[in-house]
């Protein structure tokens, strides 16, 4: 192959590599979930925020091949193998127009992106409750290693966080004294908030649409923050109030699920997952010693953190009940 030639190969298949690069990005954004941009939104301030990445990575990709492009064809294209090393190149000084050209194009582009910006501000703010939309409050405690999730009846969800479509509901996160920071965070729902110890911040979100949204806790919080994982899922209206109706009822009775979510939630995320960190305990003995077992988890123990305390009766029943079902079982 001729140099000529192959120059303009190399060079014609960098740029093909750049073109790519941009537009899987965003291929993969119509096509759906994943790729280079962020999840798709399921909340009316994720959209908006959605909206300003699109935005703002359509003039990144552009102002990125219109730098990247030249760059290959002129490194191709203008090599000078045959000059010596000694000769200087050809000196160019100043040229008005394009000076003019390089400064007002970079201005209208920021003028442009901060528009924008400012019109789609009010959506990420927090949405208003319609007149007599019901609105309430689930309170989200973050704890070592687990989500806590309080009903206003009294319901208690561990790691999932079921939310009602259409309807504002307003997320108090906090974290007890005696816990450390963590951070939710589900991409789709937009909005990141960390659950501070003896703190409550509260944010309201609308979810557009339902479905089961993936999250994980954003604030390095101890041995197993990597497991603390947190998931939203989004109901419809009426299946959201059977379900906090029906959960409270159950749990009050005492003849709920809640022992076995306490349990997977709670205690084998470290006692199951991290033999290294915490002793396997499935299968042991003292599960069946309910005195033990609630001494140990509303006042910790070297370091397994207190992960029960302010706990309320039912569920400190429910997990030592699902304990004793489990005892002195081979693991
Ligand atoms: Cu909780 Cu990291």
């Amino acid at each position: 192959m001729p140099p000529a030639v192959r120059r303009y190969v190399i060079s014609g298949l960098l740029i093909a590599a750049l073109v790519f690069l941009v537009a899987a990005g965003f291929l993969a954004w119509i096509g759906g979930e994943g790729g280079l941009t962020p999840v798709a939104p399921a909340t009316t301030g994720a959209e908006a925020i959605q909206d300003i990445y699109l935005f703002i990575g359509a003039f990144a990709s552009i102002i990125f091949l219109v730098v990247t492009v030249p760059i290959a064809l002129f490194v191709a294209g203008f090599r000078a193998r045959t000059r010596d090393r000694s000769v200087e190149g050809p000196q160019i000084r100043g040229n008005t127009r394009l000076e003019i050209t390089w400064t007002i194009v970079p201005i209208l582009i920021l003028v442009a992106i901060s528009v924008f910006v400012f019109v789609k501000l009010p959506g990420i703010q927090e949405p208003k409750a319609a007149v007599g939309e019901p609105e309430v409050t689930i309170r989200v405690e973050g704890r070592q290693f687990y989500w806590r999730y309080v009903y206003p009846n009294g319901a208690i969800g561990i790691d999932r966080l079921r939310l009602p479509v259409d309807r504002v509901t307003k997320l108090a996160f906090t974290a007890p004294e005696h816990d450390v920071v963590h951070s939710w965070w589900v991409p789709a729902l937009g909005g990141k908030f960390d659950s501070i110890p003896g703190q409550v911040t509260e944010f309201g979100y609308r979810p557009t649409r339902t479905g089961v949204f993936e999250g994980r806790c954003g604030e390095f919080c101890g041995l197993q923050h990597g497991v603390m994982l947190a998931t939203a899922e989004v109901l419809p209206g009426d299946e959201f109030d059977r379900w906090v109706e029906e959960t409270a009822r159950v749990q009050q009775a005492g003849d709920s699920d809640l022992g076995e979510e306490l349990y997977a939630g709670v205690c084998a995320k470290c006692h199951d997952l991290a033999p290294e960190y915490a002793p396997r305990i499935a299968g042991s003995p003292v599960l069946a010693e309910r005195e033990a077992v609630s001494e140990i988890i509303q006042n910790g123990r070297g370091r397994m953190p207190a992960v029960g305390r302010g706990w309320t009766d039912a569920e400190l029943d429910a997990l030592l009940d699902f304990t004793e079902t489990i005892a002195g079982r081979a693991g």
